[in-house]
This record gives C-alpha cells, structure tokens and sequence, in this order.
C-alpha cells in the first residue's frame, strides 16, 4: 500500500513568496495529523445514518449507537486493554482525558503525583491543580533519569498515588521506558498513568494484562494525532476506579436515575461522558485505528526509523544545525526533529521555511516550557528576566527550538525540501525581509500578505481579520 495516497490533501499546493505553488510539505504531525482518506469517506458514508446515540428508539439511533459503542471496543482492544475490567471513556483529547483523571483521583493534601520535568503542560498542569507534585529530573541530553525516580520512590514511598509520565517526548521524540517505570510505581502501591499522545500514533502500545506488575494503568490519547482530526480523546482505566466517586462533569447521559434530592449514577464510560457525545468523531477514531492496523504498526515504526536515519545524516552535515537530544538510538524515539540554527531565531526559520519553501513546522518552547529550557540551557537568571519582559508583552526573545516531525507517510522528498530550505537559510539565501512582531513573536514579511480568504473562503467581517496573538499549542 502507498500510504501518501491514503492522507487527504497530500498534493495541496500552497502559495510562496517567490510567486509559485509549491507541493505542501507537512512536518508537523506531532501537532496534529491530516486525515485518513479512507476516515473522512467512512463519515460520509456513516452520515445518512447519523443519529444522536443511546436510548433513541429510532433504527438510526440504534445503529449510531452500535457504531459508537464499537467505536471504544476498538480504542480499546488498540492499546491491548482487557474490557471485561477496564473501561474506555472518550473525551475531547489528550488533555482534557488527563483533567478528568486528575479530577477523579480525589487526592488528600498529602498525597503525591510523580510526573517529570519532560511532560507536555497536559501532563502536568492538571496534576498540579490537584495534588502535591513532585517533578523528576532529566539528564542533560533530556533522558529520564531513573536512579532519581528510584529515589524518589525511597524518599516519599507510599505517600505517591499517582506516577504520571509521557509514553514519548513531543520534544526529544524519547521513548520512556514505561514498563520499567510502571514495575518500580506497582512496588509502592502507587498507579500509573502514560499520556500516550506522542506513542499511540508511531508505535505498538499495550497496556499489558491487569495483574501484570507493568500494567499501565491509566493510558490516554488523541484522534487528531493520528489520522482522524475530528475532536476525540481516549481515556482508558480500570472499571472498579470509575465506579466510585463523583464525576467532574455532570449533567445528561451520567445517570440511572435522578430524584429532586438523590443522584444514581449510570456505569462507565456512561457516567463520565456528560452530555451528546461526538459520535462521529468517535466513529471517525475507530475508522483510523482499523487503517493504522491495516498498515501495521510495526511498519510504520520502521518506516519512522528510515526516515529518521535519513534525515540525521543529511542535518549533522550542515554545520550550522543544532539537533537536541540524542540522535543516535532511533528505536527508542520517534519521529521528532528538533533543532535551532546558529545565530538565526527559531520563529525567524519556521517563517521562511514556510513562506519560501511551502514547509510546515513549528517553533518555541512545544508546550513544555521547562523540558525545552533544560535542553537550551536556560539559565535561572535569563528565565527571570523573560518572565518580565513576557509579562510586558514582549515575545522577541522567547527561547525556543524548531521542530520537524513525521506521520506514516512523509518520505524521503519531504526530507529533501525540508534539508535543502536549512541549507539556503544557513547561507542566507533567501529573499523576504522579516520582521518580528514582538507582541506574537512571529516572523512576518515586509510587504507580503497572502491573502487566505481566497484559498478558503469564509465570511468574516475584515475587522475580524487581524494579526492574532494565539496561544501556544503542542
Ligand atoms: C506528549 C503530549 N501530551 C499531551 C498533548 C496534548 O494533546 P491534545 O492537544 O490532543 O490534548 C500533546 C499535544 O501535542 C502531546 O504532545
């Protein structure tokens, strides 16, 4: 199978400042992925029977709601979960999954969450809002460092509930080694939990059976960074735990039965579903998984690796290229490049890889401000002085690093544009003149604007149509 002809808009065409199209190189899969072909004809196949689920009468209903049901069957059996003991909730995303769990975990004022200073913010804001937190270090190329999580585990012992770590960096693309992790947390009694954002979609995952001692526990993952953008997350865990307590969301869908005073709650996933669930992006989840499995996970690992392998050997001869982390051990990474080049500001790169060569990656700090700070050496007194210059509204001297990052059916050409862009970057051949805006802190060109409304028209007032200071993201 040739996978580049089973992602949608693989041949899109995008404007650049020399006049010309280019063919749209998309390296920014770790933020989200296009979609399958063979997901969105499946939503268009499913839509004239597309019905609000559970306890319709209708047949339309009642197929929605076998679809749907189906749909966490396969999320679940994806990752290796045992149902009969374990349920799968869908929420938003990754994200939201972690606040939900860190809601329900109902921790007293003494109880502690290990997680590392390597998470995304989802895997670690959430934790500090409801528990004391204890951040494991890593070591200077960015690795886990398990001699500190044994000790850590010595120091605090059974005062930690909760061990919450990434199955792979959206930095360093750093493979953890989860099973090991989750051996060590089982000793003290403790759970675990792996934001699978980064794993499920590049690697085999399998939570292993429930009396394994490296079960995992707690898994959550993301549709949109595998091939079905269309808002689900997954949030997978132990029957007996969603059981009992209150869910953090309430309202429709959540109970047996309701009296002016007493509340019955329904069973999970019921109970932590509130409201009209997104049954098509649920469906849409289950369309992508059967395509991954389709292509084989253990393919698209190897394809990964290929591509990693590749893309090294043409970056480490570009003097210029700084690549964080380790470069050499591919099997324990996936498909993350990131890199600054010497002297030029890492938005300043992402811009005129974008505006002159039609290459989409990203820039910054990724959503993991202190992993990223770590890996560039930031030192104390620097960050404090960034605090204050961001709290004025000044974004110029973000640090940050630029990232590349690859789904199943980027190739070799990708690695060509991509490589050949750094190179004329790194000689200063290339032609805008860019200016910072220091409030975005995103590079622009003097003098060129394209015009979006006419690749996508949309109706929106030109008063809404200004610079936006977004936030970051992924
Ligand atoms: C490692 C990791 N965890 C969590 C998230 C959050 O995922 P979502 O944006 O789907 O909530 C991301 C997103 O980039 C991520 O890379």
């Amino acid at each position: 199978m040739n996978i580049r002809n089973e992602i949608i808009g693989i041949d899109t065409e995008v404007p650049c400042l020399d006049g010309q199209h280019r063919k749209y190189v998309f390296l920014d899969n770790a933020a989200s992925t296009p979609s399958f072909k063979s997901v969105l004809k499946c939503i268009e196949d499913f839509m004239p029977w597309y019905s609000g689920v559970h306890r319709g009468t209708g047949f339309k209903s009642l197929l929605s709601t076998e679809l749907f049901d189906s749909a966490h069957e396969i999320a679940g059996k994806f990752v290796g979960a045992d149902l009969d003991t374990n349920t799968v909730i869908f929420v938003k995303n990754t994200t939201e999954a972690i606040n939900k769990l860190a809601a329900r975990f109902n921790f007293s004022p003494d109880d502690i969450v290990v997680t590392t200073a390597m998470e995304h913010h989802s895997n670690d804001l959430p934790w500090r809002k409801h528990a004391k937190v204890v951040h494991l270090g890593t070591t200077n190329d960015g690795h886990l460092d398990l001699n500190q999580f044994e000790s850590t585990i010595r120091r605090y012992d059974r005062r930690i509930k909760l061990v919450a770590v990434s199955g792979a960096s959206n930095i360093t693309g750093y493979i953890n080694p989860i099973y090991e992790i989750a051996k060590l947390t089982h000793k003290i009694g403790a759970k675990i939990f792996v934001d699978a954002a980064q794993l499920v979609p590049h690697r085999p995952v399998d939570v292993r059976v429930d009396d394994d001692e490296s079960h995992l526990d707690f898994i959550a993952y993301s549709s949109h960074k595998m091939y079905a953008p269309f808002g689900t997350g997954v949030l997978i865990g132990s029957k007996f735990f969603f059981e009992n307590g209150v869910p953090e969301m309430v309202g429709g869908g959540v109970v047996d039965i309701v009296t002016l005073d007493e509340v019955f709650w329904n069973h999970p996933p019921f109970k932590e579903e509130a409201g009209s669930p997104n049954v098509v992006g649920g469906v849409a989840l289950a369309r992508a998984i059967l395509q991954l499995q389709e292509i084989g996970m253990d393919k698209i690992a190897e394809h990964e690796n290929n591509l990693l392998n590749y893309s090294y050997e043409k970056l480490k001869k570009i003097t210029d290229v700084k690549l964080y982390g380790n470069i050499g051990n591919f099997n324990s990474k996936v498909g993350v490049i990131s890199f600054n080049i010497q002297g030029k500001h890492h938005a300043l790169v992402a811009s005129i890889l974008s505006y002159e060569g039609g290459v989409g990656v990203r820039n910054g700090c990724f959503c993991a401000h202190p992993y990223v700070k770590h890996l560039l050496n930031v030192p104390a007194d620097e960050e404090a002085k960034l605090i204050d210059e961001i709290s004025t509204g000044n974004k110029s001297n973000l640090p940050g690093m630029v990232r590349a990052s690859f789904g199943c059916y980027n190739n070799e050409e990708d690695v060509d544009r991509f490589v050949e862009m750094l190179e004329r970057i790194v000689k200063n051949d290339y032609k805008g003149e860019y200016i910072i805006n220091p409030e975005t802190g995103v590079y622009t060109i003097k003098g060129f604007q394209v015009n979006l409304q006419k690749y996508f028209p949309m109706h929106r007032s030109s008063a809404a149509t200004g610079e936006k200071k977004y936030p970051e993201s992924a």
